[in-house]
């Protein structure tokens, strides 16, 4: 009888913290060397729990890092036009270099553009469309932060993705269209996987690296990963449990994957520190590139 092998976990907490970490050096460096503290503005329109939560939790990391931090709420009811002014003021405020919109915002207001109006060279989100634009055009640009965090992790356990299949399912603008950009640079081949894709199961055998952003809790199941496959879950489903409490789990069956692939994030503790550790890294870079010095080594 062969033991069964049980996919080693990536520690996405783990390495947040050494992102954040190299952050903080940077930023006091910056600090001392040129003056420059870089400061990055969160906006919150509303009052759900979980945003509120995510942006709590941005906020103090901010600050950890040695960062000026900047919070901006306005009521459920703000129209879009209230959202534009803050914008407005924060684009042209040179103290700060980040500016995030957090997302969803309530349905009077049109997302694009609340997005189109920030400065493309504040956007941290990596949004707007010139950045979405320079990514897909092999430019500098501002990139997504859970994209990133993806492609970190990603290449933790792969020194090359050069010639590996990639699968990403979901073809959000905030993370599967670009994580299928980065892959892509680092030679990977890509197929962006989405709800109308015929027979799923077999396209994510096909992944190498499968990458699953699509909000359904448990929905890629353990047969649909190639044996050896690097899974990188980017679902942060809260669920119901039995205590009321309820629990975060990913879009994909953990205890099913775990036992096909090679490695595998955890949800909680995968790939969602590291997205707050690169709002800080783009917050750095957009703070180098407005002060004409040259981007960080991050
Ligand atoms: N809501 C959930 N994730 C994100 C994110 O990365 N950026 C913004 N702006 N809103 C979000």
């Amino acid at each position: 009888m062969t033991t069964p092998t049980i996919a080693r976990p990536i520690d996405g907490k783990a390495a947040a913290a050494a992102v954040r970490e190299k952050v903080a050096a940077e930023v006091a460096r910056l600090s001392r060397e040129n003056g420059l503290v870089p400061g990055l503005a969160v906006v919150l329109v509303g009052d759900d729990p979980a945003s509120a939560a995510y942006v709590r939790s941005k906020g103090k990391a901010t600050v950890a890092a040695g960062m000026r931090s900047f919070e901006h709420r306005l009521p459920a009811s703000a129209s879009q036009a209230e959202l534009l002014d803050v914008v407005a003021l924060l684009n042209a405020d040179p103290t700060v270099h980040g500016i995030l919109v957090q997302l969803p915002v309530p349905p009077q207001i049109d997302p694009h553009a609340v997005i189109m109006a920030i400065d493309p060279r504040k956007d941290v989100d990596g949004l707007h469309p010139e950045n979405a634009g320079r990514l897909a055009s092999g430019l500098p640009a501002l990139v997504p932060c859970t994209p990133l965090g993806c492609l970190h992790l990603t290449k933790s356990v792969h020194s090359s993705l050069a010639g590996l299949e990639a699968v990403v399912v979901g073809r959000s603008n905030l993370v599967g269209k670009p994580v299928a950009q980065l892959l892509l640079a680092e030679n990977a081949t890509v197929t962006l996987a989405h709800s109308k894709t015929r027979d799923l199961p077999a396209v994510c055998r096909r992944a190498d690296i499968l990458v699953a952003a699509v909000g359904k809790p448990g929905m890629i199941r353990g047969d649909w990963v190639k044996p050896g496959a690097t899974v990188i879950d980017v679902g942060i489903n809260r669920v119901a449990t039995d205590d009321g409490k309820g629990r975060l789990t990913g879009d994909v069956a953990y205890d099913e994957a775990e036992k096909v692939a090679g490695h595998i994030t955890p949800v909680p503790g995968g790939v969602g520190p590291t997205t707050v550790a690169f709002l800080l890294v783009n917050t750095v870079r957009a703070a180098c590139a407005a002060a004409g010095l040259p981007a960080p080594a991050l």
